[in-house]
């Protein structure tokens, strides 16, 4: 279907259930090419009178035309209705037509689709995929045929969401993805989770992000899916899995900002295997940021692709809690990693000395963000840490202050920063966002400058 000759688009036609009928339509409309010029001839919302029809066909008799609009109407194409016109002193019955609901969709069947405008296309394309899926389930059904063998939402969702965007990477994240819902503020839910938060901060800054995470295919995992999608992220290394709950967060603003996660422990909103698509997407990548998700796999992961490439790392404190072991092999891998204070602190009551555990373990740059004070960078063998001051910036909702901290860190390195000039302009990005409400807040650029 290359050349325009052989192009097809996507007409969907209403026929008469009845065999017999259906017959009659066809070969009473198709076989007419009258009755098609006076299709043509109507506009979607525009009344026609039969004076008015009939001048436009000087050829034809004015009987041909009218038994042609009789026969229009008889199919339920056109429909009819009687007007009184002043003609001078005399009022006159005038018989007028328009297109009904099917015949609209007749008329458009025989007009060029690159010659509508784009507010008609948008009508047409909405009413073609409910037309579609009402006319599909009511013929499943009428079969006894289940709705969940034609209809496959994660299949759907593969399809729409998750089309591939590109063939090689700037940064491919790790990481979940969630619905938080602020308790606080009034009860706002945002899409959100750490990793998905990171890779749209990276697909707005202009980078072929990839992101790579689990999706369930109910409502809120789709729409989660879709809130990434639609910021040019390629979701196609996710997986969407019918069998998983969506993660759903509560978030409590106050002193100390309470977050609780709900998810399905056996299928959380990360991924959990990695398919040999993924880890040939990882190679050819720029750079890796590796957020929560199970470190297991991160180790397997880096130990396959190898070689130089720009890795950050930034463990959940679940990880750091539950999970050290895996975190310290991934910390054997040399990835740069980033922790607030709290995950600090964790690794602090782990028994660790910062920064000289963490050198012992494989760790060449570690970079610990404060809050309202900044961040601190460890870059060995130093033990004395460099100290990056954050700006004095109206604070609203610190909710992922981290994430565009991440982001922008990444960003500034893959464009040639070293480790210190990447931090400062983190800092003064992350700083300068808090004033937003939500969970992904929006850059801003002047910032990075
Ligand atoms: N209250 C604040 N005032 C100014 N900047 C802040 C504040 N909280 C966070 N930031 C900025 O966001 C960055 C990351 O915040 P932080 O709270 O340390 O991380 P996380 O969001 O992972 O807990 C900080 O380095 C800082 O630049
Ligand atoms: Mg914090």
């Amino acid at each position: 279907m290359s050349n325009k000759e052989n192009s097809f688009w996507p007409f969907i036609v209403f026929m008469p259930i009845d065999v017999d009928k259906r017959a009659l339509f066809l070969s009473t409309l198709f076989s007419s090419k009258i009755a098609i010029d006076v299709l043509r001839l109507f506009k979607w919302n525009e009344d026609l009178c039969q004076s008015d029809i009939v001048k436009s066909f000087r050829m034809h008799s004015n009987k041909t035309i009218i038994a042609t609009l009789k026969k229009l109407v008889s199919l339920n194409i056109l429909s009819e209705e009687y007007r009184f016109e002043e003609r001078g002193k005399r009022r006159v019955k005038v018989k007028c037509y328009r297109l009904t609901e099917l015949g609209k969709w007749y008329n458009l069947l025989f007009r060029d689709p690159q010659e509508l405008d784009r507010d008609t296309v948008k009508i047409y394309l909405t009413e073609v995929v409910r037309e579609f899926i009402e006319r599909i389930t009511n013929f499943a059904s009428k079969f006894s045929i289940p709705q969940s063998s034609y209809i496959d939402i994660a299949d759907i969702a593969r399809t729409f969401l998750a089309k591939p965007r590109y063939k090689d990477f700037d940064v491919i994240v790790f990481g979940s993805n969630a619905l938080d819902v602020y308790i606080t503020h009034g009860y706002k839910a945002f899409f959100g989770g750490s990793g998905a938060n990171v890779a749209v901060t990276l697909s707005r800054l202009g980078l072929k992000t990839g992101f790579a995470s689990r999706f369930s295919t109910d409502v809120i995992g789709l729409q989660s899916a879709y809130s990434i999608a639609r910021e040019g992220v390629d979701i196609s290394l996710s997986v969407f899995d019918r069998n998983a709950e969506p993660s759903i967060c509560s978030i409590v603003h106050g002193d100390k900002i309470k977050i609780e996660c709900r998810y399905d422990r056996g299928r959380p909103p990360v991924v959990t295997e990695l398919s040999e698509k993924l880890v040939e997407a990882c190679r050819k990548a720029k750079a890796i940021y590796l957020g929560e998700g199970i470190n297991s796999l991160y180790v397997k992961l880096i130990r396959e692709i190898g070689g130089e490439k720009l890795i950050v790392y930034r463990p959940s404190a679940e990880a750091i809690q539950y999970f050290l072991e895996e975190v310290l092999s991934v910390f054997r891998q040399s990835p740069i990693v980033i922790l607030n204070e709290d995950k600090a602190e964790l690794f602090s009551r782990k028994g660790f000395d910062i920064p000289k555990t963490f050198y012992d373990h494989g760790i060449k740059h570690l970079i610990i963000t404060l809050g309202s004070r900044g961040a601190k960078i460890y870059s060995y063998p130093q033990t004395e840490p460099k100290k990056i001051e954050a700006p004095q910036t109206e604070v609203l909702d610190p909710i992922g202050a981290g994430d565009i901290f991440s982001a922008v860190f990444i960003y500034m390195l893959l464009r040639g920063a070293d480790i210190e000039s990447a931090t400062e302009k983190a800092v003064k990005t992350a700083s300068a966002s808090l004033s937003q409400l939500g969970p992904r807040k929006q850059i801003i650029i002047s910032n990075l400058a």
